[in-house]
């Protein structure tokens, strides 16, 4: 069993907190030292992604010390013990499998009397015929027509990651003939996001995914019965027209009003479910299921590095060490994502669930409080876009925000100029290779508002080319860096109780069950 203790309870804890070394981007980078320093601190990731830490402040009596801590905090132990079925969220007294939608690392795991990966794998053959029969045609509108577009209702990790990964690879697919079906989404309660899809969509011809693990959620069961009014307005169907992803044990689950039904369980966390039905559904719709199976397979090789002990070949875990060092030692207290690819535009978003959701917490996996930082505040654009927007602050604002670069050294729809003497490819890709020795090294200036301090980490992943195989790897990266977090900072990162809070007090005001502050806010709101 593993230990479970708090971070600052740690030897190897302690020992880098003591330690007062530390380490001077500006001069670890400075000439042909720099230049191998880059070659060097690079580590192997799955499906030809690297990671690249060479801009982190760390050297190797920093790097020994995080792989101490490492191993004190017996990350591969903890990681064994969820993928092996423990019950690791013990908030909600679950076990977490989301590893165990795309491969087994480990022991059979069988919980509720079932075989949780025959499980996962059967929803997934369900879900690939069912997409097989949308295509042929076999199963088609009141008509006898072909559906061409998918819109998922559904919010948080019920949109988040299945948009971001939708997104990610619509030019991929456009590209490669795999394109199959369009696809939509609409998350906010807000009505004019089903306004604008409905709208712009031809319902007749169109497929809606309602998507809820719990079944309950407000936002989507309002949008659900906004898409059934539209639906029922142009004399359609709605249950020729609807399918739901949701638990077995949901509200939803088991109702005729929908074509047909997947399930996720209890042990999927929502802003974890991209590699579940969740996201199956609406991508294996979107792009085919043999796409869908090669975005899982990249985030199973993912997981499998992983697993490994030594944070030296485990670039998950070497980000997760140098982002708590970051957060705890150097006292950052945000980090943005910087996707150098436009098909990467709203990754930064699912990350923020993903991240913050898991690990924006005060007291340890035993409800006992903590006595340092936890998840940092996270956000993030694609490049270059955001060098025109919040970069001035990271190169020369008040306080320093790591940062992680991710870039494809070709683009996803095989088209490009040269204008300028360069593709527009090679614009993108040197803009990255500038920014990070911008933002490390900086620059002296007489002019103290031209002057850049440097000193400024970064780390960056690296692939060829962003394919549902590399999609997959990058997810389970993030995820797993995320997962080796929560197990450093000793929390549970799988529940959610900060949500809970507020959709309470909406019911109240929703009622007109309030008083004082609350009740004036909803006279100024005219509820
Ligand atoms: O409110 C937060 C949350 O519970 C997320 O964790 C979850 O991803 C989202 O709501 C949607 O939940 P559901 O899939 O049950 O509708």
């Amino acid at each position: 069993m593993a230990n479970w203790k708090n971070l600052d309870t740690l030897d190897a804890y302690k020992a880098l907190a003591e330690s007062g070394h530390r380490v001077d981007l500006k001069e670890v980078l400075a000439g042909e030292a720099g230049a191998e320093r880059v070659k060097k601190y690079s580590v192997p990731m799955a499906c030809g992604l690297t990671y690249n830490y060479a801009s982190k402040q760390v050297d190797e009596e920093v790097l020994a010390k995080l792989s101490a801590l490492a191993k004190e905090s017996d990350l591969e132990g903890k990681f064994r013990e969820l993928y092996n079925g423990a019950m690791i969220n013990t908030g909600e007294k679950r076990l977490v499998l989301h590893h165990l939608t795309r491969g087994q690392l480990g022991d059979d795991v069988i919980a509720d009397g079932t075989d949780k990966r025959a499980f996962y794998t059967g929803e997934q053959k369900k879900i690939a015929e069912f997409a097989s029969k949308v295509h042929s045609g076999e199963i088609c509108n009141a008509a006898g027509e072909k559906f061409t577009t998918v819109v998922q209702i559904g919010i948080g990790g019920s949109d988040l990651g299945p948009r971001a990964m939708y997104i990610a690879l619509e030019n991929w697919a456009r590209a490669n003939g795999k394109l199959r079906m369009e696809a939509k989404f609409i998350s906010n309660v807000d009505p004019d996001d089903a306004v604008s899809v409905l709208e712009t969509t031809d319902v007749a011809h169109t497929l809606f995914i309602l998507v809820s693990k719990s079944g309950t959620t407000l936002e989507t069961l309002t949008n659900e019965a906004f898409v059934k009014n539209a639906l029922a307005a142009s004399d359609l169907d709605p249950a020729k027209h609807m399918i739901a992803v949701t638990s077995e044990t949901s509200p939803l689950a088991k109702n005729s009003g929908y074509l047909a039904a997947f399930f996720m369980d209890d042990y999927i966390g929502g802003r974890y479910s991209s590699t579940s039905a969740v996201g199956g559904a609406v991508l294996s719709l979107a792009f085919g299921p043999e796409v869908f199976d090669a975005f899982l397979s990249g985030a199973a090789e993912a997981d499998k590095l992983a697993a490994c002990s030594d944070p030296m070949s485990n670039a998950a875990m070497l980000d997760a060490l140098i982002g708590v060092y970051e957060r705890n030692i150097l006292g950052y207290e945000s980090t943005a994502v910087l996707p150098y690819a436009q098909a990467l535009a709203r990754f930064p978003a699912h990350l923020q669930q993903a991240d913050m959701e898991s690990n924006g917490k005060s007291v340890n996996r035993f409800g006992e409080p903590v006595n340092y930082k936890t998840g940092p505040i996270l956000f993030g654009e694609p490049g270059t876009n955001g060098q025109h927007s919040f970069y001035q602050l990271l190169h020369q604002g008040k306080t320093v925000v790591p940062l992680q670069f991710i870039v494809f050294r070709e683009n996803q729809t095989g088209t490009d100029v040269d204008i300028q003497g360069s593709t527009s490819q090679k614009k993108l890709e040197a803009n990255v290779a500038a920014q990070i020795v911008a933002f490390a090294c900086g620059k002296d200036d007489d002019n103290l508002n031209k002057h850049f301090d440097g000193g400024r980490p970064s780390s960056i992943i690296v692939g060829d080319m962003l394919t549902p195989e590399a999609l997959g790897a990058l997810l389970a990266h993030f995820e797993n860096k995320i997962m080796f977090q929560g197990f450093l900072w000793n929390l549970n990162s799988f529940d959610q109780e900060g949500v809970q809070l507020g959709k309470v007090l909406a019911k109240k005001v929703l009622a007109h069950d309030t008083d004082g502050a609350l009740a004036e806010y909803s006279r100024l709101l005219c509820i």
